[in-house]
């Protein structure tokens, strides 16, 4: 009867070892699954040239009218190219506080502020202000000088 009953100490081994490797096999999945979701979208580094890019968009459809396909200037100053005098706002915050409560002029403060972000990186990689491979913090625009 007792022979029945006892289990054979290899098996149990195995059973062990099936144990540990599904152990395994678990962490490794959650390890997996950890790192795939790591890069968070607010972690991303963006660039003054990818705003730069997405920027153009908003400028075309909301400042090109005043300002000149080019933002050399009509019914609004230049404000890209040689004849443009942004540097009078010394660092990107002053030109921010500028667009973001004056522009567009016939309707002021009505971009999103992601918008006013991307039209701001325009303007500074178009006047020289920023090159394109400087990452684009939002919480430090008093940093960026608007000097060539
Ligand atoms: C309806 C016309 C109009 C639109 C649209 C417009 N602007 Fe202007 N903008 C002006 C005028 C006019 C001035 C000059 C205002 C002043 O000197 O007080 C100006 C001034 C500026 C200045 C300051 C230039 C300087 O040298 O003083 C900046 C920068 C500017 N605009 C950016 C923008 C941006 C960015 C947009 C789009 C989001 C925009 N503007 C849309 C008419 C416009």
């Amino acid at each position: 009867m007792a022979q029945w009953c006892h289990i054979p100490s290899e098996w149990s081994s195995l059973r062990m070892a099936f144990l540990a490797m599904s152990a395994l096999v678990i962490v490794v999945l959650l390890a997996t699954v950890g790192t795939a979701c790591q890069p968070s979208e607010s972690k991303k580094v963006v660039t003054f040239g990818q705003y730069a890019d997405e920027g153009k968009a908003v400028f075309t459809q909301n400042c090109a009218k005043c300002h000149g396909d080019q933002g050399q200037g009509g019914v609004g100053p230049a404000i890209m190219g040689t004849s443009a005098t942004l540097q009078k706002f010394d660092t990107a915050q002053g030109l921010n506080a500028f667009i973001t409560v004056a522009m567009p002029m016939d309707a002021p403060g009505t971009l999103s502020p992601q918008d006013y972000q991307r039209v701001l990186g325009y303007l500074m990689v178009q006047n020289g202000f920023a090159v394109r491979d400087t990452p684009f913090n939002a919480e430090k625009l008093q940093d960026y000088q608007l000097k060539r």
